[in-house]
């Protein structure tokens, strides 16, 4: 999907974050601001190449249980309910859930989707409970990405899988880099906070992590960073 960075630039704190942490400049505190601005990106939130590539990366099974973080309208979630699986949907935001809420009634494997107000820090989901666990343009939302890394460890099964993609919408071979990306080289413009895939890749060998890649790479296509890691056995 296309994120909201060029909002973001508009609306999100002035603080000053290190790499790692940054404060909320959430979308969800908005109210009924933050909500048109998500819906002028609703298409793209909807589904996006992104999202079903990254679902279909983790590749999961019937029987399994998986977990998509932020997960805003659904448009990894309910690529992911299409495989019979059990879907948990973490998502902070009140309007993002209703949404959810509404795609899920009309989802044919509805009772195994779930929709959970949380966050990446503290999800609420058990410990060892998930087999897979992705993320896509919701790492520069968290509040701390060494508690958001903490937790996908304690919720993780036994050789659990995880995939957390931001797109990279300042590179200018982004495809979108135009619409939101170019704002980026504004001075003025400049409180987003790409994400540092050696900085999350630290974090997730330290939370006990196999890590088989963190770096940038292209996903449907679109430069990214990506970190994917697995849990012990
Ligand atoms: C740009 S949207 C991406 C939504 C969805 N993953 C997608 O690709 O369409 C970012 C989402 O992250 C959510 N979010 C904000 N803070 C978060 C946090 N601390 N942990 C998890 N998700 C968060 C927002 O509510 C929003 O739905």
């Amino acid at each position: 999907m296309s994120d909201d960075h060029a909002d973001h630039n508009h609306h999100h704190n002035h603080e000053h974050h290190d790499h790692h942490e940054h404060a909320h400049g959430h979308d969800h505190d908005q109210g009924l601001a933050g909500m048109l601005r998500y819906l002028r990106h609703a298409p793209e939130m909807w589904s996006s190449e992104v999202n079903t590539a990254v679902v279909h990366r983790l590749a999961p099974t019937a029987g399994e249980t998986v977990m998509d973080i932020g997960a805003g309208m659904g448009a990894g979630t309910m690529v992911a309910a299409k495989t019979n699986c059990t879907v948990v949907a973490i998502e902070p935001t009140p309007y993002m859930r209703r949404i959810l809420g509404l795609r899920r009634l009309i989802t044919r494997t509805k009772d195994q989707v779930y929709i959970v107000d949380g966050t990446a820090e503290s999800t609420t989901v058990a410990d060892g409970s998930i087999d897979a666990a992705w993320a896509v343009n919701t790492m520069h939302h968290w509040t701390s990405l060494n508690d958001g890394i903490r937790e996908l460890a304690r919720v993780l099964a036994p050789g659990g899988r995880i995939l957390l993609v931001d797109e990279s919408f300042d590179d200018p071979e982004h495809p979108d880099y135009e619409r939101f990306g170019a704002k980026f080289g504004d001075e003025h413009e400049h409180h987003f906070h790409t994400v540092d895939p050696d900085a999350v890749g630290a974090a997730l060998s330290d939370a006990g992590l196999t890590v088989t890649f963190a770096g940038h790479d292209r996903v449907a296509g679109r430069p990214s960073v990506v970190l994917e890691a697995v849990a012990p056995r």
